[in-house]
């Protein structure tokens, strides 16, 4: 079988930097070499594209870019010169590339940017396209395209960056406390707070500033996240539920990562029915945020059975132990087939159109 040549883009100017990392570097560990030869290409948090030939560990522990064998290489928008461009000096040369997996999280990678350019470049590549993938990083517009396809959304106000503060807070107030406060694109927990008064709810209106131009305040759904792995382009898997349970306040970045009092059951402690409903409203949310190729998507299980969509993850976290491959690990396509999958994906969305 002929080789290809798998792009793998990491890290990026995203505070979700290092968590592409750590998903990057299992993405890599996992992809067959016998099939796929790997070129990867970091993005440091500046912004400074560079590829890179050591090992996945470098990688991990954010030593990649002190390799003094990186050199620049970025994407090529023009067809007339399709790969990767790789600088020596005042030498280049064009890496051939097959599929590009974008393994970024976040904003300047997760939102629709570099997909974008991918887009220009004209070779397939893994996950949602540029408008997706836009929708999706946005958490107000796709609320409000999800709540216009007939599924239930917490109530919430947006704000944005030169509102006047005393106004927004009033506006946020009529919403009964506690309130969720976010960055409208954000990722990982990162400028989350809950607001349970006026005091709390200015304080994080502040905090979410500092992240982003577009805040969005949310009540607060009583009951529990649960999540569904979703695979495939017009006729999309859906992998078993997951669900978690949480002993603090929400799932933060400490306990994403750490799972100190938080835990994920896998599958959701929830019954057959009730798990084909959230699949049913998992497949709904895909379809109308235009989503292909993958994406995790987050909802609660409030009372009386409701679903109340959370938000649409377009590159979720891809670490061995992460939500999205153990949910497909648990419903039997390994990491390693789940790669092989993904890159056919990215390349019969070329096809088709
Ligand atoms: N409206 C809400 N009601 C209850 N919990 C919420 C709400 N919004 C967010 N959370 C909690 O905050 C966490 C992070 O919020 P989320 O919108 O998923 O942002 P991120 O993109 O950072 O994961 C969620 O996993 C959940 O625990
Ligand atoms: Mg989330």
């Amino acid at each position: 079988m002929h080789m290809k040549n798998i792009a793998v883009l990491f890290g990026g100017c995203s505070t979700e930097y290092g968590v592409s990392l750590q998903s990057a570097a299992s993405v890599i560990d996992h992809l067959d070499r016998s099939v796929y030869r790997i070129i990867q290409i970091g993005i440091t948090r500046e912004g400074e594209w560079l590829h890179y030939q050591g090992g996945s560990a470098d990688i991990r522990n954010d030593n990649w870019h002190t390799h003094s064998s990186c050199t620049p290489a970025f994407i090529s928008p023009s067809q007339g010169s399709k790969g990767i461009i790789e600088l020596r000096g005042t030498e280049f040369r064009i890496l051939p590339v097959d599929v590009v997996f974008p393994v970024l999280h976040g904003k300047n990678g997760e939102d629709g940017t570099v997909q974008g350019l991918l887009e220009l470049s004209g070779i397939p590549y893994v996950g949602c396209d540029t408008l997706s993938s836009a929708i999706c990083m946005d958490k107000g517009i796709a609320s409000q395209l999800v709540r216009a396809a007939g599924v239930e959304t917490a109530p919430s106000v947006t704000l944005y960056a030169g509102d006047d503060l005393e106004t927004a807070v009033n506006a946020a107030e009529k919403l009964s406390f506690p309130l969720f406060v976010k960055p409208a694109k954000s990722g990982s927990s990162f400028g989350i707070t809950k607001a349970r008064d006026r005091t709390e709810l200015i304080e994080g209106i502040q905090i979410a500033f500092s992240y982003d131009d577009k805040v969005i305040v949310e009540q607060n759904v009583a009951g529990f996240e649960v999540g569904c792995a979703v695979l495939g382009n017009s006729q999309p898997f859906i992998a078993e539920v997951d669900e978690i349970e949480l002993s603090g306040e929400f799932f933060d970045y400490g306990e994403k990562y750490s799972l100190q009092s938080a835990k994920i059951h896998l599958p959701a402690r929830i019954d057959a029915d009730m798990a084909a409903k959230v699949k049913e409203t998992a497949r709904l949310i895909y379809r109308t945020l235009g989503c292909t190729g993958l994406a995790r998507v987050d909802m609660f299980l409030a009372d009386h059975g409701r679903i109340v969509f959370n938000e649409v993850n377009t590159m979720p976290g891809f670490t061995a132990a992460s939500r999205y491959p153990n949910m497909m690990g648990y419903s039997d396509l390994s990491y390693s087939k789940l790669m092989h999958r993904l890159i056919q994906l990215a390349m019969a969305r070329e096809i088709n159109g």
